[in-house]
């Protein structure tokens, strides 16, 4: 019994992540691009929302190649982020409000102009040479395998100095650092110890189901499904560059890391299918903390199917593992646009009572939607190289909208991505007192789901439901709590097996809900959501 209390759990287990992509959040120097003073300025709201844990995408030395994600020095602050004194003054104002700060931490590759790799291409005898990935071409002079990079064209570049191909599974200013040489694992280790050592609560790793690559380099095999609406990428299925065997060694070497430290969280980013992703939870447990799940970003919308995933999901974790949930992020089109306005609020009722640590990417809170970006305006390198896919990531990456001045109070400069048109309208300063805003919705969820045990880190049970309904229950030693979403645009009623005979709304996407009683059956209005406890 004593363990199933809430003290028992881990800060993790119960916290609320929010990730901020710092260069779209609060811009103090007035260059257009956001800042970590900007951060700064912005905890109380981050707190005052609820929220604890603040995971931040790389503020490191960077040419911007890929917008951070393309390091040249892993333990610098790019000064277009401000100083190490800023960083250092973040850390302790995050602690000091009893919040955490998890890290964005890059190994799967470097910048081409990180020093180890500038060394590295010198010369074949290089000292660096074996950090990278480097190949002999084929006999005809081509690239030495057929592998893709995720951001178009071939993933081998060619480098004339020592007629030799590197490889980059993303752009060619990221070559992939060689996770097999026993010297970059400790370089590497070394800078998450320098992180942790200022007190870092832990790190968002990135791309983790690509750390190692096949040893003998094979050809990936075609990918049978493959349409011409896809990414070039997926011509081929990645049989030999992500996902291999040995990558669990690296996650459990990186997991010692951050048990040297107490308390520290490993989350890792992987888009792979269950079966897969569950096992970064490695042997024992002893892997990635939080494997990200993604579910809810890459599926439909669509009742039945988010429903066999929670349950298949659920059911595949391993015993001790902990899920956790993601809606949105800096890579994928925001929720509000994919499901629109209305089912924003039923996801984010979803996100908030799942079982399992849920992330909110910034101003999906507001209701944020993407942004439509004019051919002349695009940033982001993946559309810029596969142009015409709807690949950009730009849409989602715009900035923060604070209230109704002029560029939504996010700078006083010029953006660097154009801000959504309908700022004035939809802020944080507007719908922070209006009590029927997304934001107070969130809000509320939040406080709900931070009170109640049974949401926090209750069970989980699927109750029968069909159509465009899903309905669940969770439950701690004291409480039940009910929740049934409608996914659809039009009423629905619930009228299967209900297991129980009284019910008091404690939520409700809809105005006027609360405190009414539900019984036999239940009449949810289109887009309508409810949370209530069981009574009777
Ligand atoms: C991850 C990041 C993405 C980046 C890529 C390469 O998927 O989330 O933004 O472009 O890795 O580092």
């Amino acid at each position: 019994m004593k363990e199933r209390e809430p003290e028992n759990y881990k800060w993790w287990q119960k916290e609320i992540v929010y990730q901020i992509y710092p260069r779209s959040y609060k811009d103090n120097s007035g260059d257009g691009i956001g800042d970590l003073p900007g951060i700064i300025e912005k905890l109380d709201y981050i707190k005052d929302l609820g929220i604890k844990v603040i995971w931040i995408s790389p503020i490191y030395p960077s040419p911007m190649a890929d917008f951070g994600y393309d390091v040249s020095d892993y333990t610098g602050i790019h000064p277009m982020f401000g100083t190490m004194e800023d960083f250092d003054r973040l850390l302790d104002e995050i602690h000091k409000r009893n919040m955490k700060l998890i890290l964005d931490f890059v190994p799967n590759h470097s910048s081409n102009m990180h020093e180890w790799f500038q060394e590295s291409r010198k010369s074949k005898d290089s000292p660096k040479r074996d950090c990278y990935i480097w190949k002999d071409p084929a006999p005809d002079g081509g690239p030495p395998n057929n592998w893709l990079s995720v951001f178009g064209g071939s993933g081998w570049e060619y480098d004339e100095e020592t007629n030799q191909y590197y490889y980059h599974a993303f752009l060619k200013e990221q070559p992939d650092l060689n996770w097999r040489n026993p010297e970059v694992q400790e370089a590497m280790f070394h800078v998450m110890r320098f992180w942790l050592e200022k007190g870092v609560d832990g790190f968002r790793v990135d791309v983790m189901w690509h750390l190692i690559k096949d040893d003998q380099f094979r050809d990936n095999p075609p990918n049978p499904d493959y349409t011409k609406d896809y990414s070039p990428y997926d011509k081929h299925l990645q049989a030999f560059t992500t996902d291999q065997p040995e990558v669990h060694d690296i996650v459990e070497k990186m997991r010692s890391v951050i048990d040297e430290y107490d308390e520290r969280l490993l989350i890792g980013e992987i888009y792979l299918p269950v079966e897969q992703l569950v096992e970064y939870y490695g042997k024992d447990n002893r892997g990635a903390h939080l494997p990200f799940n993604f579910q809810l970003v890459v599926l439909p919308w669509d009742a039945r199917k988010i429903e066999a995933a929670i349950n298949k999901y659920e059911g595949a974790l391993p015993p001790e593992g902990w899920p956790n949930w993601v809606l949105g992020n800096h890579d994928n089109s925001r929720i509000a646009t994919r499901v629109g306005a209305k089912q924003a609020r039923i996801a984010a009722m979803l996100l908030l009572t799942l079982r399992g640590t849920p992330t909110i990417y910034y101003g999906d809170e507001i209701g944020m939607e993407d942004v439509s970006i004019a051919p002349d305006q695009v940033q982001d390198p993946q559309e810029k190289n596969i142009p015409g896919k709807g690949l950009n990531r730009d849409p989602e990456r715009t900035p923060m909208q604070w209230n109704a001045s002029e560029n939504a109070g996010f700078t006083n400069g010029n953006p660097w991505l154009p801000l959504m048109g309908n700022f004035k309208e939809l802020n944080v300063e507007k719908q922070w007192d209006s009590e029927e805003s997304m934001l107070s919705f969130y809000r509320k969820l939040i406080a709900l789901r931070q009170k109640e045990p049974a949401l926090q880190i209750g069970n989980y049970r699927p109750v029968l439901s069909k159509g465009n309904l899903l309905a669940y229950i969770r439950s701690s030693e004291e409480k039940k709590i009910f929740i049934t979403l409608n996914l659809g645009n039009s009423g629905a009623v619930m009228d299967s097996e209900i297991p129980f005979s009284k019910a008091v709304i404690l939520a409700s996407t809809h105005a006027g809900r609360e405190g009414k009683s539900l019984n036999k059956t239940i009449d949810l209005q289109a887009n309508e959501g409810l949370v209530a406890e069981i009574t009777e």
